[in-house]
């Protein structure tokens, strides 16, 4: 499996609507010249805009686990999917989930054949979470977040120990990591710690140049 750049839109106001766009063609961009495994997770409003103008594959934020019904408001995991996202981040640290719905949305994406990345704020919770059998888990550390000193950096040992954990619990569940990422040694040693990839925001999201920031964020593979 190639390594993924998993980029995070959030809701950053240069990653909304026309400038979400722009971002995302600049990923396609650099994911075609180098090959690269470009994943994109973009806002609902954005999610079938985004999927119509690149071919690198775009994944939702959030949904919520509920039946096309009486519900308003809510996210409905069949129209995201109709959206053409192809997978979908579960319970990130900026939207927690309780765990029987954590567990409910990880069931939706199997059955409606979508990725589910799971995201854990510890090794503890990723270890409870992989006994789900989400897809992927992104190990996060909150407090990193948003920063310039990465999770590979700050607390390599997170990455090590929710690998070894995860794949106790289930060997076929993979682990990405995130927090701070925005180099190109910060994702090599993401990999060296036995990462399949990252989970990028503010590094590529924040930038005045996201392509170049993408292109040396995948020289690290
Ligand atoms: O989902 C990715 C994220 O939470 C990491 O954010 O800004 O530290 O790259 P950032």
């Amino acid at each position: 499996m190639k390594p993924i750049l998993l980029i995070n839109f959030k809701t950053y106001e240069q990653g909304t609507g026309k400038k979400a766009l722009a971002i995302a063609k600049a990923a396609d961009l650099a994911a075609r010249k180098t090959g690269a495994n470009v994943i994109l997770s973009v806002q609902p409003t954005d999610l079938k805009d985004v999927s119509k103008a690149v071919s690198i594959p775009v994944y939702a934020q959030h949904m919520d686990p509920i039946k096309p019904g009486s519900h308003t408001g809510w996210i409905l995991p069949e129209a995201v999917k109709d959206a053409g996202a192809k997978g979908t981040l579960i319970n990130h640290s900026e939207h927690n989930l309780d765990t029987d719905i954590i567990s409910a949305n990880i069931e939706k994406c199997k059955e409606l054949k979508i990725v589910s990345v799971c995201c854990a704020a510890t090794p503890k919770i990723a270890t409870e979470l992989a006994a789900f059998s989400p897809d992927f888990i992104a190990i996060e550390p909150p407090e990193l977040i948003g920063g310039d000193i990465s999770v590979a950096q700050a607390k390599p040992e997170i990455i090590s120990d929710t690998v070894k954990a995860v794949k106790s619990v289930n060997p076929k569940v993979k682990v990405l990591c995130g927090a701070g990422v925005n180099s190109t040694e910060d994702v090599m040693e993401a990999l060296e710690l036995g990462a399949v990839g990252v989970l990028v925001a503010s590094a590529i999201v924040k930038s005045a140049a996201p392509g170049k920031v993408i292109e040396s964020l995948i020289k690290g593979f």
